[in-house]
């Protein structure tokens, strides 16, 4: 077809897409080239405003580099990452539920023995905390050997590769006990503002949004027959529950992490300071058979 109107044009470029050989390629391109006309005809797009847009996606993609990703962020805020989490990790009944990845995580995180403290620095103005989880089948029965990372903030807030050192701290890879088990020391962490200082921080700053998440420990579980699970335990109690800036909070990931008055711990140590405990249950979700 030659002259194509506001409202012929879609059918005809759903139809230049139809050409290749790849059958998902054509659904999503053509379920996305529907969605993007009707959007641009539903409100009616101005051309400054579609410079504006042009404009605005050129800057995320020169805020990226290896340490930065605010495309992904930009998928965070707009509740994307946590609906595409959401859609591919549905977790078996009795299983736990995953969510978001978030940029810190590193790949090479320092194995580390059970009962060890991974925040040896003690990160200023930082409570300690004993964490004892297991890891088990959605029925309950343990998973020992599963590999267990683990990754969280400071005291204040930041993460170790936010700080201007090359150290790593309150991460580590641990390996479960036969019992599903796993035991260490750390710090308490601190709700944080995800990175705003770029066009993410722009859009949340036009629409009177924070950029705050609530405090929370992540961890990503791998074992032999079981889904990977990448997930967070959330501190109740924290202002941010209802408001995370990436919509990653599920009602089962919160807990109590309860502070402990200063005594003789699990682990047998004496604290002489209050210290604060995660008791959590992770449950994995099979591989489905086939
Ligand atoms: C995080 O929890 O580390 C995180 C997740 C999404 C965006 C920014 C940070
Ligand atoms: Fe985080």
């Amino acid at each position: 077809m030659r002259e194509l109107d506001e409202h012929s044009i879609t059918a005809e470029v759903i139809d230049r897409f139809a050409g290749g050989t790849d059958p998902r390629l054509r659904t999503v391109l053509t379920s996305l080239v529907r969605h993007v006309h009707d959007f641009v005809r539903d409100v009616e797009l101005t051309e400054a405003e579609w410079v504006t847009a042009v404009q605005y996606l050129t800057r995320t993609g020169q805020m990226c580099d290896d340490a930065r990703q605010e495309f992904i962020l930009l998928s965070d805020v707009f509740g994307v990452s946590t609906l595409v989490d959401a859609i591919n990790n549905r977790p078996a009944p009795g299983a736990t539920q995953s969510t978001v990845l978030g940029p810190f995580f590193v790949e090479a995180a320092p194995p580390a023995e059970q009962g060890v403290n991974i925040d040896p620095g003690d990160s200023k103005g930082g409570v300690p905390l004993y964490v004892d989880v297991s890891v088990t089948d959605p029925a309950g029965l343990p998973i020992g050997g599963a590999i267990v990372d683990v990754w969280h903030s400071d005291a204040e807030g930041f993460y170790d590769v936010q700080r201007d050192t090359t150290a790593l701290a309150r991460r580590a890879r641990f390996i479960t006990t036969q019992d599903g088990g796993l035991r260490f020391w750390t710090t308490m962490p601190a709700s944080y503002p995800i990175p705003d200082d770029g066009p993410v921080g722009q859009l949340l700053n036009a629409t009177g949004r924070h950029p705050w998440r609530p405090a929370h420990v992540h961890f990503m579980i791998q074992a032999e027959g079981f889904r990977q699970l990448v997930t967070h335990v959330f501190v109740d109690g924290d202002q941010y529950l209802d408001s995370d800036a990436v919509f990653g909070v599920k009602e089962m990931l919160i807990d109590g992490f309860p502070e402990q008055p200063p005594g003789t711990a699990p682990d047998g140590s004496v604290q002489a300071a209050p210290w604060h405990l995660l008791r959590y249950r992770f449950g994995l979700t099979p591989v489905s058979p086939g």
